[in-house]
């Protein structure tokens, strides 16, 4: 099976936890992509809220009702994808750099499912960049900040991310630092230095948000809970 096969997989399983009537959060990437086309294959009556203009568009087009995140007092089941899932069900998220519309979704959540090709469950953290959201305005300086607190716990700094248009940009109007590792060993401790650093938007590190993973494997979905 391709990887591509297995974020099928997972997706359309996560179709089968919605129901009818609820609000549901629709992640962001090519696995969560999965998980809204086969939502929208259910012709359920419920309303998505998108954790970026990707997934509104692509929903949009298969016909689905969209809320924003002002116009619901909560959400039932989000519904998104990963970068890496590690122990515990922590995870690195924002490789499409949705990661703050994201996680503002995941924590609006009564129940968050994470949805994966196999390839994404490792044994530790680390071997993804971390993306970091920076606000623009002095973001340099703010990259060097981040770069004191990588070189604290032993990290080369942080890369401001770029594509060939240039400097990529977030849906809230942000840049990217993506901070590679290879290992994190304490994910807690990172995310609560980051998130000290005035610039600091947020970070892909999402810690006891994820309530269940689907995995998608060659033997088929294999559900993992914390
Ligand atoms: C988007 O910002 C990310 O958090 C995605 O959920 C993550 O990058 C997974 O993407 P794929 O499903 O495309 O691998």
């Amino acid at each position: 099976m391709t990887a591509d096969d297995q974020k099928r997989i997972s997706g359309e399983a996560a179709a089968q936890l919605v129901e009818a009537g609820m609000v549901v959060g629709l992640g962001t990437g090519s696995t969560a992509a999965w998980f809204v086309k086969a939502l929208a294959a259910r012709g359920l009556d419920i309303r998505g809220v998108p954790t970026s203009e990707a997934t509104a568009n692509l929903a949009r087009e298969l016909g689905m009702t969209l809320a924003s995140l002002d116009d619901v007092k909560s959400i039932d089941l989000t519904v998104d994808g990963a970068d890496e899932i590690g122990p515990g069900l922590s995870l690195i998220k924002g490789g499409g750099a949705a990661l703050l519309r994201e996680k503002l979704v995941w924590e609006a959540s009564a129940r968050c499912v994470v949805i994966a090709d196999a390839a994404k469950h490792v044994k530790t953290l680390g071997r993804f960049p971390l993306p970091i959201e920076v606000v623009r305005f002095g973001h340099p300086h703010t990259g060097r900040r981040l770069a004191d607190i990588a070189a604290e716990f032993d990290l080369p700094p942080p890369r401001l991310r770029t594509a060939d248009r240039g400097v990529v940009v977030t849906d809230g109007g942000n840049v990217i630092y993506d901070m590679a590792s290879g290992v994190i060993e304490d994910p807690a401790a990172l995310a609560g230095a980051l998130k000290s650093v005035t610039g600091v938007v947020d970070h892909g590190l999402f810690l006891d948000l994820a309530d269940e993973a689907l995995i998608g494997t060659d033997d088929g979905v294999v559900k993992l809970v914390p």
